[in-house]
C-alpha cells in the first residue's frame, strides 16, 4: 500500500496501484468487524480442540481436557431418568388412588397422576391387551374394561385386587367362585336346562315368554350367586342376567352351553409378574378407561 494515496475518481475508492490495460485495481479491505469475527472464530476454535474431543488420529481420537463423549451424555440422561422414576414409583405407592380417583382436589402433584396413567397405558399393552383387546375393549369372555358394568367390582381397591391376585388363578387369595357344569355334571336334566334357558332369556328381554317351571329352577339353583331377580353379585363374581351385555354371549345356544357346561374365566395374578407400583399405576389406567367407581 503507498503512502500517496491514489483516489479512483468515478468511484471515489482508494486505488492499490496495479494495473491491467488502463483498468486499475480498487483497495477495497476486509471490514473490521469481519476480521474481529473471523480472529474470534480461530481463538475459539483452537480453544475447543483443547478442551473437546477434536482430531481423529489412527485407531482413536484426541480426547480433550473435559472428557466429554456423548455415550457418557446419554448415560446420565438414563441415570437421571430412572431415578426421577423411582421417586414417582415412591410416590405411587404412598398416594392414596382410592381416595384421590373419587376427589381430585385431594392430589397435591397432578405429575403422579399423569404418570401412573402413561406407565400404566404402555404396561397395559405390553401384558393385557392380548386377553383384554385393545384399550381394554375385550372380547367373549375377556370382560370388556371400558363400562361400568363389573364383575368383582370397579373401584380403585377393587381392581388393584383383581391385578394383584387374579381371578380363579393358582394365587391362595385369588378371587374365587365357580359357576358347575348342571349339564355336564347331571346336576339338571336336559328338559330343566330348557327351561332354565327360556327364564334366562326373559330376565333381559321382557318380549321372551315366561317359563314359570325355570323360574322356580333358577330360584333353587342359581340366586345364591345371581341374587333373587338375577341383577347378580359382585361377591361371587356373578354377572348381571338381567341387564343386555353378555360376557358369553345372549344368544339361545351361548346361554344354554353356559348353564350345561358352566363358565370359569380364568386371570391370571400379576404380584410375581410386576411390581407393586406398576400394579398401582396399571389400576390407575384402568380405572380412568370409563368404567371406574
Ligand atoms: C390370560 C388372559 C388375561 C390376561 C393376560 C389378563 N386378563 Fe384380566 N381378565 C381375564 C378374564 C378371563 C377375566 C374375567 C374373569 C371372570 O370371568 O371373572 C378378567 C378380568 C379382569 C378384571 C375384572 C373385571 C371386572 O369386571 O371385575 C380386571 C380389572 C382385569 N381383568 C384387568 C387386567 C389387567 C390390568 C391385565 C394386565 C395386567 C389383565 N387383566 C390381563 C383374562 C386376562
Ligand atoms: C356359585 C355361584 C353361581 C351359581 C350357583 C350360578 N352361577 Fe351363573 N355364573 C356365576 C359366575 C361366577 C359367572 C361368571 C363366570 C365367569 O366369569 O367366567 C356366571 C355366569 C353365568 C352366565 C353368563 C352370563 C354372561 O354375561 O354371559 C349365565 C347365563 C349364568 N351364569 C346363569 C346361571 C344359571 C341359570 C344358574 C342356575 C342354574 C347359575 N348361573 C348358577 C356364578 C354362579
Amino acid at each position: 500500500m503507498s503512502n500517496d494515496k491514489k483516489i479512483d475518481e468515478l468511484s471515489g475508492t482508494e486505488v492499490t496501484g496495479h494495473e491491467w490495460d488502463g483498468i486499475e485495481e480498487l483497495n477495497t479491505p476486509m471490514p473490521r468487524w469481519w476480521l474481529g469475527i473471523m480472529l474470534l472464530t480461530v481463538v475459539w476454535s483452537v480453544g475447543y480442540v483443547i478442551l473437546m474431543p477434536g482430531i481423529p488420529l489412527l485407531n482413536s481420537y484426541t480426547k480433550g481436557l473435559l472428557g466429554h463423549t456423548d455415550r457418557g451424555r446419554v448415560d446420565t440422561a438414563i441415570t437421571d431418568m430412572h431415578e426421577a422414576r423411582s421417586v414417582y414409583a415412591q410416590k405411587l405407592l404412598t398416594t392414596d388412588f382410592q381416595a384421590v380417583l373419587k376427589d381430585p382436589d385431594l392430589l397435591d402433584d397432578p405429575a403422579v397422576f399423569r404418570f401412573a396413567l402413561a406407565q400404566g397405558k404402555s404396561l397395559f399393552g405390553d401384558n393385557c391387551e392380548t386377553c383384554h383387546g385393545a384399550r381394554g375393549r375385550g372380547f367373549i369372555g375377556y370382560p370388556n374394561l371400558n363400562d361400568d358394568i363389573w364383575l368383582w367390582g370397579g373401584s380403585f381397591n377393587e381392581i388393584r385386587q383383581t391385578i394383584t391376585y387374579g381371578i380363579r388363578s393358582t394365587h391362595d387369595e385369588s378371587r374365587l367362585s365357580i359357576m358347575s357344569a348342571f349339564g355336564r355334571d347331571e346336576i339338571l336334566t336336559r328338559e330343566e336346562i330348557k327351561s332354565l334357558t327360556d327364564h334366562v332369556l326373559s330376565l333381559s328381554d321382557t318380549t321372551k315368554d315366561k317359563s314359570p317351571r325355570g323360574a322356580t329352577l333358577f330360584a333353587q339353583n342359581c340366586v345364591s350367586c345371581h341374587g333373587e331377580n338375577g341383577g347378580g353379585s359382585r361377591e361371587f363374581g356373578a354377572p348381571d342376567l338381567t341387564d343386555a351385555d353378555w360376557l358369553y354371549g345372549g344368544s339361545r345356544a351361548q346361554i344354554r352351553t353356559t348353564i350345561f357346561n358352566g363358565r370359569q374365566g380364568m386371570m391370571p395374578h400379576w404380584n410375581q409378574r410386576l411390581s407393586a407400583d406398576q400394579i398401582v399405576a396399571l389400576s390407575v389406567y384402568v380405572h380412568s378407561l370409563g368404567g371406574g367407581e
